[in-house]
């Protein structure tokens, strides 16, 4: 049999992903000295001026995408940095109306350690526990509720295991509360249909690099934002209504709305596309007679794996395997540290099956034979470590 792979053969899509050609393309009209270069804030000439209304074009593009009002959209570097804004932002505009704040211990370390921050400072949050599936119940939210309760901060697709959340009901529910409700869909955005003007979500935080943007950009929606009070996080230029101050990146902002329009363009066959890997993946992988599912495949996303193998420790087997597959043992942030995914433990995942876990992500690029060489190249590494046990 005759491969046509990549070598490393990446399976880390859920990390970052490549930049799409069409949004390479698009992004080099706004580089060079013969392109529109210009700050997009200098509209006294006429270059600024293209530079501005380039930027206006993205965020329409993007507006078209989300269903959501343009003037809505604030663009930042990244998930982390929206995330930031919009829970650091409404607590700090509005601690005056109460101090206490809702989430889950699942959430990205960009909401957590942004939470945690804010109990430094006399707010108080309660982060609620999944059940083992990674799901937050609607009850135990309402049950969180208090009269201090400002925000209420729960991401859409988990990026360690997949698994999405019911979004809606819960905006429904922050909604008939009057409570604000933020959502993390850096995993979600591109890969879900989201329609802000069906569901009540007050944010959302969407990054640039999951969905085949350059790493940098990403946005914060805010809905009837000239309405919301948000503290923004530093003090500059004025830029974007003045929420985020810093010269806008226009050909960061460009390629952002063109991979975001492609991919909701494309959401389904994106869809179909992961699916069939997936079930490839899973088929083969099956036949270790070791593969331990831990992510819920009825209610995740097909693009997000998340297996352990009976008795073989998820490191020894990335370093195995580190030239030939790019895979993750735990989200690429907190890899760095030894710590097991704090996510698969409040799942009530532990011991050897917790040690063992790896992260398999695909995407647009990936192919069936990329699997086939994955599923291999695994079978054998684990054969391999079984027989030193
Ligand atoms: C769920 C989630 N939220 C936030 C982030 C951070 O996004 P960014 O890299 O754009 O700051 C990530 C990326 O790892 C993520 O997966």
């Amino acid at each position: 049999m005759t491969m046509d792979v990549r070598f490393p053969v990446y399976l880390d899509y859920a990390a970052t992903t490549p930049i799409a050609p069409q949004v390479i393309e698009v992004m080099t009209h706004y580089l060079g000295i013969n392109d529109i270069f210009a700050n997009p804030s200098s509209t006294q000439h006429s270059l600024g001026l293209q530079a501005e209304q380039a930027v206006e074009n993205a965020r329409t593009d993007i507006a078209r995408c989300l269903n959501c009002n343009a003037k809505d959209i604030v663009f930042t570097s990244g998930a982390t940095e929206a995330n930031n804004l919009a829970i650091k932002g409404i607590a700090y505009a509005n601690q005056h109306k109460g101090k206490h704040i809702i989430t889950a211990v699942t959430e990205h370390k960009a909401v957590l350690d942004s939470c945690k921050a804010l109990e430094q400072e006399g707010f108080s949050v309660t982060y609620l526990r999944p059940d083992s599936k990674g799901k937050i119940s609607l009850e135990d939210i309402e049950q969180a509720i208090t009269p201090q309760t400002l925000l209420i901060s729960i991401m859409q697709v988990n990026n360690e295991t997949g698994y999405i959340q019911d979004i809606a009901a819960i905006a429904e529910l922050a909604q008939s509360k009057n409570i604000l409700f933020h959502v993390d869909a850096a995993q979600a955005a591109g890969k879900l249909s989201i329609d802000l003007s069906q569901t009540p979500i007050d944010l959302l935080s969407i990054s640039g690099h999951k969905l085949y943007a350059p790493k940098g950009i990403g946005c914060l929606y805010i809905r009837n934002r000239k309405n919301v009070s948000l503290k923004p996080l530093f003090n500059g230029g004025g830029q974007e209504y003045g929420l985020r101050a810093g010269t806008l990146a226009t050909h960061q902002i460009v390629a952002f709305a063109k991979a975001l329009t492609l991919a909701c363009e494309n959401l389904q066959q994106d869809y179909d596309h992961a699916l069939t890997l997936r079930n490839q993946l899973l088929a083969g992988l099956a036949s270790t007679n070791t593969l331990l599912i831990n992510s819920d495949l009825e209610n995740s996303l097909p693009n997000i794996v998340n297996i352990s193998f009976k008795d073989i420790d998820a490191d020894m087997l990335l370093v195995r395997l580190q030239d030939d597959i790019a895979i993750s043992s735990a989200s690429a942030c907190s890899s760095g540290a030894i710590e097991p995914s704090y996510v698969l433990r409040a799942m009530g995942i532990e011991g050897d099956r917790l040690y063992g876990a790896v992260r398999i992500s695909f995407g647009r690029f990936s192919t069936t034979d990329d699997i086939e060489y994955a599923i291999d190249k695994i079978t054998t590494t684990i054969k391999a470590l079984r027989e030193l046990l």
